[in-house]
């Protein structure tokens, strides 16, 4: 029995990851074939060759035009997963098709539903316009995690472990040491957690990065959209530096909008897809690049510890018990969520594996 929530978006890559050529990336245990038609449009589709489950992304495989050609005995297909042509025979059999996603390019990702096609609802991808809006600088990346997904969902919903493990880069002790407001809208599967530090030293990430030398107010709103998506508003000033405008501006404060698009892998392992926008020093390379270095090297603090952390777990014999605290609300609160998404998800197709089209026996 798989963990995987079906009948979601998720993102399966940065758009300018797919282009012209194939590429594969496995999403809920799914192997995904992802490409880009001479057009333009980014296609979605099984990267199993209904033959006999060759990869296609796999050489010699090869596009030809706006057909993939299966590198094993060259089964053909179209840009909709439907079969062209066959080796030796003139006949194609009509249920030669690949399964094939549907797929939005939105925010520079690239996102794919995983469940039943007409359930499909491109109107419940949540946003994160700043990724490619003007105003704003952006640097990202991906790590591969080895770890359920789940356990970036906790790590991120709790940042008073910035205190302890991003100390010197985006940690400091006012973080753990300020209590936290959780909102949850069940319904929408948002889960909301507030930390604002009135006055709070200046981590080496805004400190270099703004140029602020003195202590701080910093609040920290994280929107965590089930179960694929997690937004941390972040806003820094120096202390005393006027409030937000009741009009929603505010013009004396700098922003960072951290985007984190979490998507399982298998059971054990995770796409962690970080990005880093912000709305100052936009053309500053050297804010950049610094930004670039020192967001990665926090990342891969998360993926070391979760890492050794699956390890563990996975060590245990089922039914271990946690002890959980006033920080672990929104994490809890994501996991009631995530539940309730799982059931759902597959009480609606009844499947819990991923999608086998079965070769013709012709
Ligand atoms: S496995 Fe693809 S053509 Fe045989
Ligand atoms: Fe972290």
């Amino acid at each position: 029995m798989t963990s995987f929530i079906r009948n979601q978006w998720y993102v399966a890559a940065y758009a300018d990851e797919v282009g012209h050529r194939l590429f594969s990336r496995t999403v809920c245990g799914e192997p995904v074939l992802l490409w880009r038609t001479e057009a333009g449009e980014v296609t979605a589709m099984s990267d199993r060759c209904v033959h006999r489950r060759f990869p296609l992304s796999q050489e010699p495989g090869h596009l030809d035009g706006d057909r993939v050609v299966c590198g094993y005995h060259g089964f053909t297909y179209g840009a909709d997963g439907v079969c062209v042509s066959v080796p030796g025979q003139q006949r194609v059999p009509r249920t030669a098709r690949l399964w094939s996603y549907p797929v939005v390019e939105r925010d520079s990702f690239v996102w794919v539903w995983i469940g039943d096609r007409e359930l499909a609802d491109e109107k419940r991808i949540p946003r994160a316009p700043w990724l490619d809006g003007s105003g704003w600088t952006v640097v990202r990346g991906m790590e591969p995690l080895a770890a359920r997904y789940g356990l970036l969902v906790d790590n991120l919903l709790d940042l008073s472990h910035e205190t302890y493990l991003h100390g010197g880069y985006i940690g400091t002790p006012e973080v753990a040491g300020t209590p936290i407001t959780t909102e949850v809208d069940e319904a929408a599967g948002i889960v909301r957690v507030s930390r604002h530090m009135d006055d709070a030293a200046c981590p080496p990430f805004y400190a270099e990065s703004t140029g602020i030398r003195g202590r701080i107010t910093r609040w920290q709103d994280i929107e965590y959209h089930a179960p694929c998506l997690y937004l941390l508003h972040s806003r820094i000033t120096p202390v005393g530096a006027p409030p937000p405008e009741p009009d929603g501006s505010d013009p004396h404060a700098f922003h960072v909008e951290v985007v984190y698009a979490i998507t399982p892998e298998t059971d054990g392992s995770t796409h962690d897809f970080w990005a880093v926008a912000r709305d100052f020093a936009l053309d500053d390379d050297k804010v950049t690049d610094f930004l670039r270095e020192n967001n990665r090297t926090v990342v891969l603090q998360d993926v070391v510890a979760l890492d050794v952390l699956e390890e563990a777990l996975a060590a245990e014999p089922d039914g271990y018990q946690e002890l959980s605290i006033n920080i672990d609300t929104g994490g809890l609160a994501a996991r009631r969520i995530l539940a309730r998404l799982r059931e759902e998800g597959a009480s609606r197709t009844g499947a819990t594996a991923a999608p086998v089209r079965e070769p013709a026996a012709r």
